[in-house]
């Protein structure tokens, strides 16, 4: 146990500070950098933030939930999925960088927070662990599809990114369907989409 906590700490850190590496290419890499205005610039600058936040929560709820998890596949399947979501990570802060901008102050504040859901629902057992995933990355592919309306139209360099990660998390909550998720109960998804929405409103301008 000690032996993995050690890791998971090297993993958090690592997470909060070092920059992440993606070995797919970047979905926008064959796509032009467009005119942006100063105004357009700082709005893909906040929307980028709020979804590199999210990755890094992302992290921490992976990693909570391989801690805990018990069936092995599940937690196979949950390392393969976290693996994107370093890739989800990269993308994020190359983008949020190279329009000029920095990741939000905030994250080792909600990587903490995450972390600790993240054991919570692993301790739970594995079918509210899975649920809880399918309900997350189900309301994150709901969050970058409203992104995917605020983007600048132009900006086919961000869309291309969000539009991937996407497609990805709803890939995850697919995953965590078949490994035979329980749906949650109704104030649950309730209590996350309020998280959520204070997490996205702080990130945007911190
Ligand atoms: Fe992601
Ligand atoms: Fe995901």
């Amino acid at each position: 146990m000690l032996d993995k906590l050690i890791t998971e700490f090297d993993r958090g850190l690592r997470t909060l500070f070092a920059p992440a590496v993606s070995s797919r290419p970047r979905p926008d890499h064959a796509v032009a950098e467009a005119e942006l205005t100063a105004e357009e610039k700082q709005h893909t600058i906040g929307l980028m933030r709020v979804n590199h936040c999210g990755e890094v929560c992302a992290q921490a709820l992976y990693q909570g939930q391989a801690l805990t998890a018990r069936n092995p596949a599940a937690r196979d399947a949950l390392r393969h999925a976290a693996f994107e979501e370093v890739e989800h990570l990269a993308w994020t802060e190359q983008r949020i960088r190279e329009l000029g901008g920095r990741p939000s102050l905030l994250g080792p504040v909600w990587y903490t927070g995450s972390l600790a859901i993240g054991v919570t629902a692993g301790l739970l057992g594995d079918k509210w662990n899975l649920g809880f995933l399918e309900e997350t990355e189900k309301q994150v592919g709901a969050h970058l599809d409203s992104h995917l309306q605020q983007l600048p139209d132009q900006d086919a360099k961000s869309r291309a990114i969000v539009a991937q990660m996407r497609d990805d998390e709803l890939k995850h909550a697919d995953m965590a369907h078949d490994f035979g998720a329980a749906p949650l109960p109704l104030p649950v998804k309730g209590l996350m989409k309020l998280t959520a929405k204070v997490m996205t409103a702080t990130s945007y301008r911190v």
